[in-house]
């Protein structure tokens, strides 16, 4: 079986490159654990080298966006091609902190193209802004993994890519401020349902899903256990070394 997958989504932290080293050092003594699951580290862009040298022996690359901009002269843009001769792997898009800054499923669309294009796996995520009795939050969910994967190609492009959940709602909280397991396991049989709708039952079964939001040591094991996720976006739990050792170890738990 597939090894869990953690992600450590650092958004715009730590402030300066001196607690960039110190957390990496506080990481790599969890090595021994994180080798046994896929440990990929988003860190801020201008991060990128000393996280890949610091932490080559315990964890891959990831970014937290890219941009689809291939060519010509564009100030500010940092390539795909770029990213990929760092030694990135994966890059996380559509995260909803994007989605409020302006960003569109289309254009999602596109970066999961030049992703794949690349060879760096696209971590397309998705997830409501709010809940309601009235279950008008699949609907939102159906629209938006609709809009995001349009047009690609169930063989070539959708094998390539896993599949973040992360209820806008949950994101930055604390464990119990976070979705139930049970919550979880409707939701994932419900993204499951919707894949199968746009492409069909073996691919979406085939697609690995992930969750996110308000994971910590106090729900991760809950949240693992039989939920059908096979692992974790994590972002405030991950800028702590303990935190995130103690998260991943829910994910190898026997
Ligand atoms: P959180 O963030 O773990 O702090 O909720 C998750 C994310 O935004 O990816």
């Amino acid at each position: 079986m597939a090894k869990p997958i953690l992600i450590a989504n650092w958004k715009n932290n730590p402030n300066s490159l001196l607690e960039v080293k110190t957390l990496l050092t506080q990481l790599a003594r969890g090595g021994r654990v994180y080798k046994k699951l896929s440990l990929f580290i988003a860190p801020p862009l201008p991060y990128l080298e000393s996280v890949s040298l610091k932490s080559k022996s315990f964890a891959s690359l990831a970014s937290q966006d890219i941009s689809s901009v291939l060519q010509g002269t564009h100030t500010g843009v940092v390539t795909v091609d770029m990213l990929k001769s760092l030694g990135v792997r994966l890059t996380i898009l559509g995260h909803s902190e994007q989605r409020a800054m302006g960003e569109t499923s289309e254009m999602v669309t596109k970066k999961i193209r030049t992703a794949l294009h690349a060879g760096i796996v696209p971590l397309v995520c998705v997830g409501e802004p709010t809940r309601d009795d009235d279950g008008l939050h699949f609907e939102f969910l159906r629209e938006q993994i609709k809009s995001s994967l349009a047009g690609l190609n169930k063989k070539v492009d959708v094998s390539k890519l896993l599949i973040a959940y992360e209820p806008v709602w949950a994101i930055g909280k604390r464990a119990e401020d976070a979705i139930s397991p049970s919550d979880l396991t409707e939701t994932i049989i419900f993204i499951r349902k919707v894949l199968t709708d746009i492409f069909d039952r073996k691919t979406a079964e085939s697609i690995t899903i992930l969750y996110g939001g308000s994971v910590e040591p106090g729900n991760a094991q809950n949240l693992f256990k039989s939920t059908g996720i096979k692992g974790f976006l994590v972002g405030h739990a991950s800028l702590g070394a303990k935190e995130l050792l103690d998260i991943a170890k829910s994910l190898i738990a026997k």
